[in-house]
């Protein structure tokens, strides 16, 4: 157990306040975009001390901060780390894009969202053992596990991929680890208790991302009745909307 005391002094970001930014907290919500592409610039570890200082500042039930995030940069570690999950990426991604078609429908046309979707995909799947920055958000279980528990996990997630975004960085939540998460449990030699929550990877972004794209507010936000849209739930002027919702037939 890591005292509060011990942990000051030493390091000289100890004295470094966290940075400010010049992105306001709501212009950074509404922008913040799955980054699947980065350049090779490596994050600075003020930076990265910021962001997990945001994302560590995230709510948990009672206070209790089940989260611990184990990252991974460079070196034989997390080279291994990344290259084992790369494998699961790949897996992953091959089975999703015969399962859904990417092939086919409007994925024939190459100028198609849909198949520029499944570039970005390919690229970040061929790529992401050179990710700059690997996350594994871990949760210690201190109860039996339970459908609602990542909501002691996934707050903090938020943050740090906002705070990514509003030091000019970004990044992406994927479920790659659970394709090769006995391995990856086993390399990392886990306590049984922790459950891996997602695999986060962060960098620069490369290229232009463009807005983000939901369902209109009025499909996403009801009053008093289920389905019933709020008469004030509408979008704003220049919103930009998906294609993309939940599967049209239930499980
Ligand atoms: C719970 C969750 C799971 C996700 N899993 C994956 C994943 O396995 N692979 C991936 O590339 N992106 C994954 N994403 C990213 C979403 O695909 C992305 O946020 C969504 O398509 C919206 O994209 P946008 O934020 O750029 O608009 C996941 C996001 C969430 C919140």
């Amino acid at each position: 157990m890591v005292d509060a005391d011990d942990t000051e002094g030493g390091h000289p970001l100890h004295d470094a306040p966290v940075a400010p930014t010049d992105v306001g907290l709501i212009d950074g919500l509404v922008t913040t975009r799955a980054i699947r592409r980065y350049t090779d610039e490596h994050l600075p570890e003020q930076v990265l001390r910021d962001i997990f200082f945001a994302a560590t500042r995230a709510p948990s039930g009672s206070n209790r901060q089940p989260f611990r995030f184990l990252v991974f940069r460079h070196g034989p570690r997390a080279d291994a780390v990344k290259q084992l999950i790369a494998r699961g990426a790949r897996a992953i991604w091959d089975a999703k894009f015969t399962q859904d078609g990417y092939a086919s429908g409007s994925g024939a046309d190459a100028a198609s969202p849909k198949a520029r979707m499944a570039a970005t995909m390919e690229h970040y799947v061929d790529s992401f053992a050179a990710a700059p920055v690997l996350v594994l958000p871990c949760l210690n279980r201190y109860r039996a596990p339970d459908p609602s528990e990542g909501s002691n996990v996934y707050p903090a997630c938020q943050n740090l991929l906002l705070a990514a975004r509003a030091y000019g960085y970004g990044g992406v939540m994927t479920m790659f680890h659970k394709e090769v998460e006995a391995d990856l449990r086993a390399l990392l030699d886990l306590p049984d208790a922790t459950t891996i929550a997602a695999t986060i990877t962060l960098g620069r972004p490369a290229g232009g991302h463009g807005p983000v794209r939901r369902r209109p507010l009025g499909e996403l936000v009801y009053e008093d009745e289920w389905g019933a849209a709020a008469g004030w739930a509408v979008d704003p002027p220049a919103t930009a909307f998906t294609a993309a919702g939940p599967p049209t037939v239930a499980p």
